[in-house]
């Protein structure tokens, strides 16, 4: 599908641009503020079917696995249901148990990809029940499933995914809030998370503005051979997710890593030569991250932190990029825009293919 570039020299920048629209559009109508919870008629579950959930598995593929495990970790934080995220690719050559009181959520941008598609059968087959996360309506995954959320991201051209993985990220928000509802979330907790999720789309605006300084520190990085990305908890997703990008477009070697484990093996490799991306979100674990940035400078390793500006970054030399603070859940998503960014302005340094990088496809449908 051939889409007008206009003034963008690429569609992965246009795409990343189109967010703060395409954000709102995955909202549009689907929160009731008078009872603090969301709408989503096309799961097709009742309160009763919603009651009888007791574990949540989200499936998909590359960097739809990688916002799964975001959304795993909203669910549990708001619903309390416990959730985790597995390779579509995986889980269907393991022989999965399907339990009838899991609800199983397949993710995906194209509803074409066949590691996906596959494993919805072998539930389905199975007995399970699956509620999809959809971008293009009428596909086949969308088909395949019970029930879903389509994403309204608008059509996606650039290999590097981005407005339709934001579109994953508040889905989950959404769902979260829905199941947390009808179980113990007070509707004080949801309407501080409705507050937080219409605020995204004027706050990724603001993180957009913020591409020129962002297109400076990611030049540097493009010319390393190698770089960690780095975070904890509900950063992890992040870095696994900005890893990924940064290697699709550039083709630098990027290896996301749990800033916690790092002393366990990976501090080894830090050098002047190996740039860590780290993800310090101002909650909980600001301190312990701020630690490990310590250690990382202590043994010369460049830093660039993308945080929130509360967190006293001082004593270490790092390039820090803010993002404008939501609430703890949520922060994820916001914290995810540079990592976009950096990997297609370190791609464009290297003066490479952004919109269709070698070896990749923008749907798999073989397996
Ligand atoms: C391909 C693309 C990835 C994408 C993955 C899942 O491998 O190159 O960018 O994340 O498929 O695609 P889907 O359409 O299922 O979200």
């Amino acid at each position: 599908a051939h889409q007008e570039l206009g003034e963008f020299a690429h569609h992965m920048r246009k795409e990343y641009w189109e967010q703060p629209a395409s954000a709102a559009r995955a909202l549009k109508g689907r929160l009731e503020e008078r009872f603090g919870t969301a709408r989503l008629d096309g799961l097709n579950l009742d309160a009763r079917a919603k009651r009888a959930i007791r574990r949540v598995k989200i499936l998909g593929c590359g960097s739809s696995y990688y916002v799964g495990q975001m959304g795993a970790q909203m669910i549990e934080e708001l619903a309390r249901i416990p959730a985790d995220a597995e390779p579509a690719s995986e889980f269907r050559y393991r022989n999965p148990i399907i339990d009838p009181e899991t609800l199983y959520v397949a993710v995906s941008q194209s509803g074409e990809t066949a590691d996906t598609l596959f494993a919805i059968d072998e539930i389905k087959r199975k007995g399970g029940q699956v509620v999809g996360l959809v971008n293009v309506v009428g596909s086949s995954i969308a088909r395949a499933c019970d029930g879903g959320i389509y994403l309204h991201a608008g059509p996606e051209v650039a290999v590097a995914s981005t407005k339709a993985l934001t579109n994953m990220a508040l889905s989950f928000g959404l769902l979260a809030l829905d199941l947390g509802r009808i179980r113990d979330l007070s509707i004080a907790d949801a309407k501080r998370i409705i507050d937080g999720l219409q605020a995204i789309p004027g706050q990724i605006d603001e993180i957009l503005r913020q591409e020129d300084r962002i297109a400076e520190v990611a030049k540097p990085l493009s010319a390393s051979a190698s770089l960690f990305f780095v975070g904890r908890v509900r950063g992890f997703p992040v870095a696994r997710e900005g890893a990924q990008k940064f290697k699709e477009v550039s083709y630098c070697h990027a290896e996301a890593y749990q800033s916690s484990e790092l002393k366990h093996g990976p501090l080894a490799l830090i050098s002047a030569q190996l740039p860590t991306v780290a993800i310090v979100p101002d909650d909980e674990l600001v301190q312990r991250n701020v630690g490990a940035l310590h250690e990382i400078a202590a043994r010369g390793g460049p830093l660039v932190a993308i945080t929130h500006a509360g967190v006293d970054l001082s004593g270490l030399t790092a390039e820090r990029i803010d993002v404008p603070k939501n609430e703890v859940e949520l922060d994820p998503i916001l914290l995810t825009i540079p990592t976009q960014l950096l990997a297609y302005h370190a791609a464009l340094a290297l003066g490479h293919d952004i919109d269709k990088p070698r070896n990749l496809a923008k749907s798999v449908t073989v397996e």
